[in-house]
């Protein structure tokens, strides 16, 4: 660990071991230039410590792209519990309670939400212990569910990429695999079967996968046919790194757009996919839905209309990424990163 810390191009990493859980907290901070971090708190078991430590680094990094991207003055934070097995009832709550805690200690340097594995009523949990928590309001701890904007703006970002490359943006007939129907990938699918794309559908719960693909009209493949399944779009909505140096070769779709987080396993996978003509919608601009909705929602007065129209925006900054990329024949991460460096700078 002391190595990766060493390497990381980040500001800083809070470290706790929770005893009574055996559970490794970390948030790590990477860059607060445009304000103080926040983002999501995921809760998973790692097969080794290292890779909760490298997982909340990543994700942190995503998140300063992600906030500089849509214009918020956050700057990119992450928290990761590495659990030994996933906690319920009482345990769970015991344990987002001393989370809660150690998010309290930073006094607002961190602020968190929901992200994957954990829930808007682990959220409710938190915020007894803490304010810098996202996604509750209220003294009833009303819960708000980043899940369903996320997909808006995954779903106005395909819309894009077809665009781009088709001329055109209708999904009639056009064939969306989303791998992973949890908040994000559910909400995502039936969007799309409602828009008359044949959507196919990938979950580890097979179950779960059947269960939405009867009630859309969608079909299903099993979660390890995934890579290699002919379609036109690529969703990964579940865990990060599934396109990488093995995958790209065996890619049959023409986009890959989806709201997982840290899609490809390293930057380098971007030339890969953009070799190989398969137009990759940046991950941090296109699931940047759920971190639009979170501030807005929680300001006095806000018109959910309002959120969800700049949330269809995305459409509008992925299209000048698409044809930044274009033109300077970069792929479209490239093209994204480069904005990004822009408003860091303070020049855009
Ligand atoms: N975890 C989600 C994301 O990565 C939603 C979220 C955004 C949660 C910002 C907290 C803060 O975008």
């Amino acid at each position: 660990m002391r190595d990766l810390i060493a390497r990381w191009r980040g500001e800083s990493v809070v470290t706790a071991y929770d005893e009574p859980s055996d559970t490794w907290m970390f948030i790590a901070l990477h860059d607060t230039t445009l304000g103080p971090a926040m983002g999501g708190v995921r809760m998973r078991v790692y097969p080794v410590i290292e890779d909760a430590l490298i997982d909340a680094m990543r994700l942190a990094e995503g998140m300063t792209y992600k906030w500089a991207t849509i214009g918020f003055g956050f700057g990119g934070g992450k928290g990761v519990l590495a659990v030994r097995a996933i906690p319920t009832g009482d345990e769970r709550i015991r344990l987002f309670r001393r989370f809660g805690r150690l998010v309290e200690s930073l006094r607002g340097g961190y602020s968190c939400g929901p992200d994957l594995g954990t829930t808007p009523e682990d959220m409710a949990t938190i915020s007894l212990e803490t304010t810098h928590v996202h996604g509750v309001r209220g003294e009833g701890r009303e819960t708000v569910d980043p899940g369903p904007f996320t997909a808006l703006g995954v779903f106005s970002g395909i819309k894009a990429a077809l665009r781009h490359i088709d001329g055109s943006d209708a999904l009639d007939g056009k064939t969306v695999l989303v791998e992973g129907v949890g908040d994000v990938g559910a909400p995502l699918a039936r969007m799309l079967g409602a828009a008359n794309a044949r959507v196919v559908i990938a979950d580890l719960d097979a179950a779960r996968a059947q269960a939405l693909a009867e009630e859309i009209g969608g079909e299903t493949v099993s979660a390890d046919r995934v890579i290699g399944t002919v379609c036109d779009v690529y969703a990964p909505c579940a865990v990060g790194a599934t396109v990488n140096a093995t995958t790209i070769p065996l890619l049959q779709c023409r986009i890959v757009a989806g709201s997982a987080n840290n899609q490809l396993f390293e930057p380098a996978d971007a030339d890969r996919l953009h070799a190989r003509g398969v137009l990759y919608a940046p991950d941090y601009v296109i699931n940047a839905g759920g971190a639009t909705a979170l501030p807005l929602l929680e300001m006095e007065d806000p018109s959910e209309e309002d959120v969800r129209g700049r949330i269809r925006g995305f459409d509008a900054i992925l299209t000048e990424i698409f044809e930044e990329a274009s033109r300077d024949a970069c792929s479209p991460l490239e093209a994204a990163h480069r904005r990004v460096e822009r408003r860091l700078r303070g020049d855009d």
